[in-house]
């Protein structure tokens, strides 16, 4: 079995490992620029970088590359390993008829309109939205729609580029700024709420695992204004973890997702207390959230997803038994350069961010009420020891 493996970011490294160890060949797609990454080339058997001049990765470039690869290389499977890189493996799939999700599928993972169309078709429940295409369908829109609203990019990750909107006027303002790019946005309510995620495993479009977390504050506010991101598990079995369980278990169904990883959000309304389907991935979730959930179950989900992926024809694929503790993160940004988390030191820490710039913290203890303690202390104390805040990029960073 060969897998080949496409990074436009530095990341996946626990995916490439486990590959190896199922037994894969296992060639690795990167950019020029991230050639020093701490790749884990004792378990590649080859990488090739996409020149530094071909910074976006041109589509046709690639295919002709991936292709030319293919004399040589029996490519069995094509593994995105950040959100970026998903249209890429759809279209080398596409073109080489290698098994997975083509291009119709993936674009349900990665265009938020399109999900949210086919979530809404599902009977899911959806914020009011609205393609920022016809402008007389937007203004029908802003007339039915009570603000606020937010305009965001259809297929960016992490809250870049997000637009909060108090009214019309300032939508209209932004419309014209984006010109050409306006078609590449949508409309929605703004939904105030809780709003937590998901994270599955899945197999032959069953979802074998899935564990529910509710960020501390939306992830939006903490990208605009800066400060502590946290998030932690919930209690298993209660109405609000079965709800989400549920729901869970419709979007994937909807989107088709066949098998592998999902990262799935949902919004909790103040306003009426239900749950709205914000969006979804077909990838592991980021901010370490595979090293919080591995804290609390005992399972990895880059590592299970390789299995999922380096299964030979015909083989099944069985969950390993899990643990059902709770766990939580936090991570901010630093004022220092190497941050000394030291003095954090419940025996319930199990992990320590290493990154310049960068605090961060996973707690893991078979009390949830032990796991939200410590959160809101640390959290607390974050903000006094290291918390630096930095405007948000208009372009993602890493
Ligand atoms: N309709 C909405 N109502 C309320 N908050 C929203 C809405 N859409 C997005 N947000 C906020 O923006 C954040 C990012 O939006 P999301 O659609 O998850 O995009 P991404 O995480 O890919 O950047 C959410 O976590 C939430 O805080
Ligand atoms: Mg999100």
């Amino acid at each position: 079995m060969t897998v080949l493996c496409i990074a436009c970011y530095f990341k996946g490294n626990e995916f490439i490992r486990a590959c190896k160890q199922q037994g894969c060949r296992v060639l690795l797609i990167t950019s020029q620029h991230l050639a020093d990454e701490p790749w884990p080339r004792d378990h590649l058997d080859a990488i090739h970088y996409v020149p530094e001049e071909d910074e976006d990765w041109d589509l046709d470039n690639l295919i002709k590359g991936v292709s030319y690869l293919a004399r040589t290389e029996a490519i069995d499977r094509i593994v995105p390993l950040d959100d970026y890189d998903l249209e890429k493996a759809a279209a080398l799939r596409e073109h080489l008829r290698v098994p997975g999700m083509g291009d119709t599928r993936v674009r349900y993972f990665r265009d938020k309109l399109a999900m949210r169309q086919q979530a809404q078709e599902a009977g899911i429940a959806v914020p009011a939205f609205v393609p920022v295409v016809n402008h007389e369908v937007l203004h029908a829109f802003t007339q039915q729609v009570p603000a606020p609203w937010v305009l965001k990019p259809r297929s960016a990750a992490s809250a870049v580029g997000i637009k909060k909107i108090r009214e019309a006027a300032q939508l209209w303002q932004l419309v014209e700024e984006l010109g050409d790019e306006q078609s590449f946005y949508l409309l929605e309510r703004f939904v105030p709420g809780d709003i937590y995620h998901v994270d599955s495993i899945v197999y032959d479009r069953q979802v074998l695992f899935a564990r529910v977390h509710r960020y501390a504050d939306p992830p939006m506010a903490v990208a605009h204004e800066g400060g502590v991101f946290a998030t932690h598990s919930i209690e298993y079995g209660t109405d609000e973890e079965q709800a989400l369980q549920h729901i869970n278990r419709e979007v994937i169904r909807a989107m088709g997702l066949l098998h592998g990883v999902s990262h799935t959000e949902f919004i909790q309304a103040h306003e009426d207390g239900r749950l709205y389907f914000l969006e979804t991935s077909a990838r592991v979730g980021g901010a370490n959230i595979a090293e919080m959930l591995e804290a609390s179950s005992g399972l990895n989900l880059w590592r299970e997803w390789a299995k999922i992926e380096a299964l030979p024809p015909g083989a099944a694929y069985t969950l390993p038994a899990v643990r059902d503790d709770h766990s939580g993160i936090l991570l901010s940004l630093a004022r220092q350069f190497h941050p000394d988390t030291s003095a954090y030191d419940d025996p319930e820490v199990v992990w320590r961010m290493e990154k310049d710039y960068h605090a961060g913290l996973i707690v893991a203890s078979p009390s949830l009420d032990r796991v939200k303690e410590l959160l809101a202390s640390y959290t607390e104390r974050f903000y006094h020891d290291f918390v630096a805040v930095q405007p948000l990029p208009d372009k993602p960073t890493s």
